[in-house]
């Protein structure tokens, strides 16, 4: 059963009861990150949060899960970002709109590589759209979700966020250096727009209840669910992407992180912009943990704690990857006073719960 939708027209005639609670509101909140960040506002916030979502990758049924770990529930919005007139619809519904975390965009690697026009036309104009009704509604702090696939391939590791980027290797990883550079040039002639960008880089695991987790409603593309849904059956077997890289054992390297201290960091960069704390109205920051793990060590920390071997085998390399990436955490932990605290063990340990209670249902 989802939670009751509040269509448009109702939201005005509550207008009151809103008027002056203060509102975050989350686009992609059905999604993955954007979930997991709504829970972490919910629960540590009193803030009134409002979600965006057109469902391409997610289901209203996020909500329900939302409401059973928070107890608490969001206005929730099935609109689609590249529609300006419906963006703007919703961000005129709330008088008091704090600030706006910005998720919703394609995001897989891959699917970039073999159909660019769909990531370029979405990411790009609904990132646009959202902007453009930011400066509408003279909303202050802007949050965007941005991803370590901006640096290309380094070859001086880990990157910080002084690293010059190279050619982005994907689409998707375009479409992100792009959303960084439009976010910086609306910066530089608006002023009362302070804004962050957020570069993940890579988000993995569940939250620690088993109640939600990623929930992809396409053909996972991303390692670790391929990992757990190969592990409890649902796929015969999962490949390797190629083991004759220049890495310790010859697979791609990751700076895997949890996806809550993701979410946890949207929280410090939120009172960061509202405690006005920025040197400049446009910053950047890295969400990793700073450890590089491949592939293949990967695999192994999930086979450790689930007691499962997985039935994988060495595969060719996949287009738009880049070979090895892995994180410069100092400045984010000194800016933002935050670091991420799951373990390797713990992600894969979340992520398995979550597939099992899925498995369940
Ligand atoms: C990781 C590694 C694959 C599947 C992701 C997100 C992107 C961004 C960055 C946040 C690669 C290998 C994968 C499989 C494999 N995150 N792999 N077999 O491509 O680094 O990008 O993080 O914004 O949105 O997509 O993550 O999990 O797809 O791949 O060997 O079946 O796992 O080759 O080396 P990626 P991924």
């Amino acid at each position: 059963m989802y939670c009751q939708e509040i269509s448009l027209n109702e939201k005005r005639k509550n207008e009151n009861m809103l008027n002056d609670k203060p509102t975050v509101i989350v686009t992609g909140g059905a999604g993955y990150i954007g979930s997991h960040t709504i829970i972490e506002l919910l629960t540590n916030t009193n803030y009134h949060v409002v979600s965006i979502d057109n469902y391409s990758n997610s289901s209203k049924s996020t909500y329900d899960r939302v409401k059973a770990i928070t107890q608490k529930s969001v206005d929730f919005y099935e609109i689609d970002l590249c529609i300006p007139g419906d963006v703007e619809k919703v961000f005129g519904a709330y008088k008091n709109i704090i600030g706006v975390i910005h998720f919703a965009a394609f995001k897989s690697v891959s699917e970039s590589v073999a159909n660019p026009f769909k990531y370029y036309s979405n990411n790009i104009n609904s990132q646009l759209n959202v902007l453009q009704a930011c400066l509408k509604f003279n909303i202050r702090n802007f949050i965007f979700s941005s991803s370590c696939s901006v640096y290309g391939n380094i070859n001086a590791l880990p990157v910080s966020e002084k690293t010059v980027l190279n050619k982005a290797e994907s689409p998707y990883a375009f479409t992100k250096q792009v959303g960084e550079e439009i976010l910086k040039d609306y910066c530089l002639i608006n002023k009362n727009l302070q804004s962050i960008a957020l570069r993940y880089f890579n988000p993995v695991g569940a939250h620690i209840s088993g109640l939600n987790g990623e929930n992809p409603i396409n053909k996972a593309s991303n390692l670790v669910p391929i990992i757990t849904q190969t592990a409890i059956g649902k796929l015969p077997m999962m490949e390797v992407c190629g083991n004759d890289y220049k890495t310790r054992d010859g697979s791609c390297i990751r700076d895997y992180i949890h996806v809550t201290d993701i979410a946890i960091a949207h929280i410090n960069a939120l009172n960061y912009l509202l405690e006005n704390k920025q040197k400049s109205n446009f910053e950047l920051f890295n969400l990793g943990t700073g450890n590089g793990v491949s592939v293949l060590e990967a695999i192994a920390s999930f086979e450790k704690i689930s007691g499962v071997k997985l039935n994988y085998k060495i595969g060719p390399r996949r287009p738009g990857d880049v070979e090895a990436i892995y994180s410069d955490t100092s400045f984010t932990e000194k800016i933002l006073g935050w670091k991420a605290k799951f373990t390797l063990d713990e992600m894969m340990d979340s992520a398995w719960k979550w597939e099992k209670n899925c498995a369940e249902k």
